[in-house]
């Protein structure tokens, strides 16, 4: 495991970044989110800063994305071309359909004006004098607030034709989600915002040259958003001190499953997920132990229990053979069947598969069939090696976009992590966490529980 050092320098870790307001009655409300110095920052971009030295001061942060990809944000904005007179856009991943994670609506409910300064700011950044804030479809509580926050920010002045008497018309919009997790992925979100179907482009070109209706588009994620606030307010180099070398700042984690504590926590980046999972979520049920855990969203490899002191950092979870995702973090205990949980997982990715490449759109059935067939306690030998067959054909970057390589990921890591779980399944057709026997059958309202073992095929209990 890496060895991570915490740079925070002001004594226990800040942990208050995103959240410091949180709590504060009335914070959606903008008198109440003035009082707190709530659109400083949008008066210092607007009246100190030029354009570039915002970028400056987010590339000084080193501040990564906190949509999955961890990509650094000020780099991202330094990848638009430079204006050219024609209309540019800042679009807002407020999507979060990624199993296990809901901290975007935690911010987007407790502090929209919070997210709202931030639009601003990266608009004032790149040049874009319009910005589309696209929510997942299931949001209401939060499409409300949102709207609620752009109104009152639009008759404070802060939105409109001359913020501060600057002459940078400025407007934000919000577009409601079509009810798919691909709508999520950048470019099917795109795709989805300009009605049409939501599926992914291929890349290059990327988003920053050519996005919405083809033209220069910032596309970032609600938490990435609500961080500029603070990073304007107190400089790149303040936000820097906290996290470790690489991966600076805090982020908001969703702990959830297993704990006797589940939320959203914010956390420095570095500190151990034993702080947070143990400490701050309780940790696991009365006599109970943690046997898996998902650091980033299902999409994320899975990972042993006996790695909780793995430090948060982007760089850590990759040593430790996974990733930081979507900073939600899924908690098993040992109740579960590992083989059950993906089950679970790969019905999913299967059904919200978009079907535009072909290695997602079929290798998902062809795993949740499998599943279902050694679930129902006929599986054979040749299951593992089908398993095998099916993950690798589906990760390793053979799609268009993430969702095929998280749906092999499903199968290779939990496999790689939980053979024993597979082989009592596979080989025996048990289960020895769900009844200390044979393998209980699936509920009869699994599209196929009573899959009959292909042709000619001996079944290994029989
Ligand atoms: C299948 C799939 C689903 C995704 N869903 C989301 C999502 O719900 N919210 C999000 O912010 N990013 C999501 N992403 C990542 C986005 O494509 C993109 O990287 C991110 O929004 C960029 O913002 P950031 O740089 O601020 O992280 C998803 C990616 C994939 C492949």
């Amino acid at each position: 495991m890496a060895k991570t050092e915490l740079r925070g320098s002001h004594g226990p870790a800040p942990d208050h970044v995103l959240t410091r307001w949180i709590g504060i009655e009335n914070l959606a409300r903008i008198g109440v989110y003035e009082k707190q110095g709530g659109y400083r920052s949008w008066k210092k971009a607007m009246t100190e800063l030029e354009p570039a030295e915002l970028t400056n001061e987010v590339k000084i942060s080193g501040l990564r994305g906190r949509g999955g990809a961890g990509f650094p944000t000020g780099i991202k904005w330094g990848f638009l071309p430079p204006p050219d007179g024609g209309p540019r856009f800042v679009v807002v991943n407020a999507d979060e359909s990624e199993p296990g994670t809901a901290k975007d609506r935690y911010l987007m409910e407790n502090n929209p004006h919070q997210l709202v300064e931030g639009i601003l700011i990266a608009c004032r950044a790149v040049s874009a004098q319009q910005a589309w804030i696209y929510i997942r479809g299931e949001y209401d509580l939060q499409h409300l607030a949102v709207q609620a926050a752009i109104d009152e920010a639009r008759a404070a002045g802060y939105i409109g034709e001359k913020p501060y008497g600057v002459d940078f018309p400025v407007d934000i919009q919000l577009f409601r989600g079509h009810g798919a997790y691909i709508c999520g992925e950048e470019t099917a979100l795109l795709e989805s915002l300009e009605g049409k179907r939501a599926q992914p482009r291929s890349r290059p070109p990327f988003p920053a040259v050519k996005g919405a209706w083809g033209r220069p588009t910032l596309l970032n994620n609600v938490e990435t958003l609500s961080t500029l606030p603070w990073i304007i307010e107190k400089g790149g180099a303040e936000y820097a001190k906290f996290g470790t070398e690489k991966s600076h700042g805090t982020r908001l984690f969703t702990v959830s499953g297993d704990v006797r504590k589940p939320g959203n926590y914010e956390m420095e980046l570095g500190r151990p997920f034993r702080d947070l999972i143990e400490g701050m979520a309780g940790g696991a049920r009365p006599g109970r132990k943690i046997k898996a855990w998902w650091p980033g969203g299902s999409s994320a490899p899975v990972l042993t229990g006996d790695l909780l002191d793995t430090p948060s950092d982007l760089e850590a979870l990759a040593a430790a053979g996974s990733m930081g995702g979507s900073g939600g973090v899924i908690v098993a205990d040992d109740t579960r069947c590992v083989v059950r949980m993906a089950y679970r997982l790969m019905q999913f990715y299967a059904r919200e598969s978009c079907g535009k490449c072909t290695p997602c759109r079929v290798g998902g059935n062809w795993a949740v069939r499998t599943y279902e067939r050694v679930l129902s306690g006929h599986g054979t030998a040749d299951d593992l090696a089908l398993f095998d067959r099916v993950q690798s054909g589906l990760a390793a970057g053979r799609c268009l976009c993430g969702l095929g390589d998280a749906a092999g990921w499903v199968i290779q890591w939990t496999m790689a992590r939980f053979r024993e779980e597979y082989e009592e399944h596979c080989l025996r057709n048990e289960c020895s966490v769900e009844g200390g026997g044979r393998a209980q059958p699936l509920p009869s309202t699994a599209a196929s529980g009573d899959l009959p073992p292909p042709e000619g095929r001996k079944l290994a209990h029989a």
